[in-house]
């Protein structure tokens, strides 16, 4: 009986970041782009069901929506290798675009397109043995993305509310993007996460780009977003391989978001990855288990641009993936050093830092350059928002990084407070198994 979770990627980058995240766990579960198993490993299909749904004909089919307000990234998708895997009904798409616009997503032209893509959410959850939650892939920056996907969640939360909802949700960055008003969309975004959903994976544009260009020492106009979501796709595989794989540790959303989020509000993640490997880099270099630990925990190594050497751990887990235990990863490096890269060990990382705050901070900070002048507003009031809902996701924005700070500022000596107890707690129940996870 499996535990599924019902996709839903929204916009260019949620769909492009999706089929990125499909592309890397198909691989991973053997699935092949007609959805026929050709894997020979039953570690590969016994949770197949939390992501896929098996055909009549026995096919596996992702179990995702893919919506847009306009056809081109949907188009590309359907053209692309992964074209004929996914459910052709579940592509649903508009045709007016939001043009960037938070209000148009949420409100106006989103609003029209809502309630075809929750009729096959419906569907897709109906057809689940049992309904873990919904994950959500997107970008806070533009329209669809983040004002019709901020919209379907707050619908999700209202029909399923005890099911867990998870979101991979992607920061602005200036230089990624010269879209304006990208701080506007994104501050409204989420001052709707903080409410509505139960965690999310925060995905920050400014971090993918450094990690490019210093770590992976790609060319500066490699910086296109194929490079980017090669690094979301690590880390979204990195991040769910407790969900799909045979294991005890964080083995469902809830259980994972019970271990992670000790205070409601402050349920956004930073995610890091070891090793990180470029185009131009040896695929793996050989890595020991603490050498890999503390690349995880750096700071460069962080999909979001903050130092949380700098904050504080409220809850950490850091994953291990690969076929050698942790006595013997050193000896095994070096014989397996030939074989097929999957077979080397990486580190994914999940932090809730109060350092996260930076990353708001940036954002808050854009806002309200313009916002002070109420440039561009002109263009969301059009749409008939009222100026007040700015006034409340800038303020809601502000308490967050208050809270954060307030748990920052905590004096050195409360280091074995409630806090870190209950993680030690919430660990010693469900101590991974030594044996491989893949
Ligand atoms: P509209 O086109 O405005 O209707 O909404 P949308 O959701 O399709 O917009 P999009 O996803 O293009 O949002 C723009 C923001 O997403 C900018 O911050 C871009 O830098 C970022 N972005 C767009 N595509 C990608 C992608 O494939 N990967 C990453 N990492 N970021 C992307
Ligand atoms: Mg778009």
């Amino acid at each position: 009986m499996s535990r599924g979770i019902v996709c839903l990627q929204a916009g260019q980058c949620g769909n492009q970041m999706g089929t990125a995240f499909w592309t890397t766990i198909s691989d991973e579960h053997g699935i092949n782009p007609n959805g026929e198993y050709t894997g020979h490993d039953e570690n590969q299909k016994e949770r197949i069901g939390v992501y896929y749904t098996q055909s009549s004909e026995g096919r596996f089919v992702p179990r995702s929506v893919m919506l847009d307000l306009e056809t081109g990234v949907l188009d590309n998708i359907k053209a692309g290798p992964l074209g004929q895997l996914f459910r052709p009904e579940n592509f649903v798409c508009g045709q007016s675009g939001a043009g960037n616009n938070w209000a148009k997503g949420h409100y106006t032209e989103g609003a029209e397109l809502i309630d075809s893509v929750l009729d096959r959410v419906r569907h897709e959850a109906e057809a689940c043995d049992v309904l873990q939650g919904f994950q959500v892939s997107h970008s806070l920056g533009g329209g669809t993305g983040s004002g019709l996907g901020t919209l379907l969640v707050s619908k999700i939360r209202e029909d399923y509310p005890d099911r867990m909802l998870v979101t991979y949700s992607v920061m602005p960055s200036p230089k990624v993007s010269d879209t304006v008003v990208e701080p506007y969309n994104c501050t409204l975004s989420i001052h709707q996460l903080i409410e509505n959903a139960d965690a999310v994976f925060s995905i920050d544009n400014e971090a993918l780009y450094n990690i490019c260009t210093n770590t992976l020492k790609a060319p500066a106009s490699d910086n296109n977003y194929e490079n980017l979501n090669k690094l979301v796709a690590s880390v979204m595989s990195g991040v769910t391989c407790s969900l799909r794989f045979p294991g005890q540790l964080n083995a469902d959303l809830r259980k994972l978001a019970v271990n992670l989020i000790p205070f409601p509000r402050l349920h956004f993640f930073v995610v890091g990855y070891a090793p990180l490997s470029g185009p131009g880099s040896q695929v793996y270099k050989s890595l020991s288990v603490p050498e890999i630990t503390s690349q995880m925990f750096e700071s460069r190594n962080m999909m979001a641009d903050c130092k949380p050497h700098e904050g504080r751990y409220l809850t950490a887990a850091a994953y291990f993936r690969g076929k050698v235990s942790t006595e013997e990863v050193e000896d095994e490096m070096r014989k397996i050093q030939d074989k097929n890269a999957s077979q080397f060990v990486t580190g994914t990382f999940i932090g809730n830092s109060t350092a996260i705050q930076e990353m708001f901070r940036r954002v808050g900070d854009q806002f309200s350059v313009m916002f002070k002048r109420k440039a561009f507003l002109h263009w969301y009031t059009g749409e008939g928002m009222d100026e007040m809902e700015f006034h409340e996701a800038e303020s809601n924005m502000q308490d967050l990084i208050q809270e954060y700070t307030q748990y920052q500022d905590a004096t050195a000596g409360d280091d074995q407070d409630d806090v870190g107890e209950y993680r030690e707690e919430a660990y010693d129940d469900e101590l991974p198994e030594e044996e491989p996870v893949e």
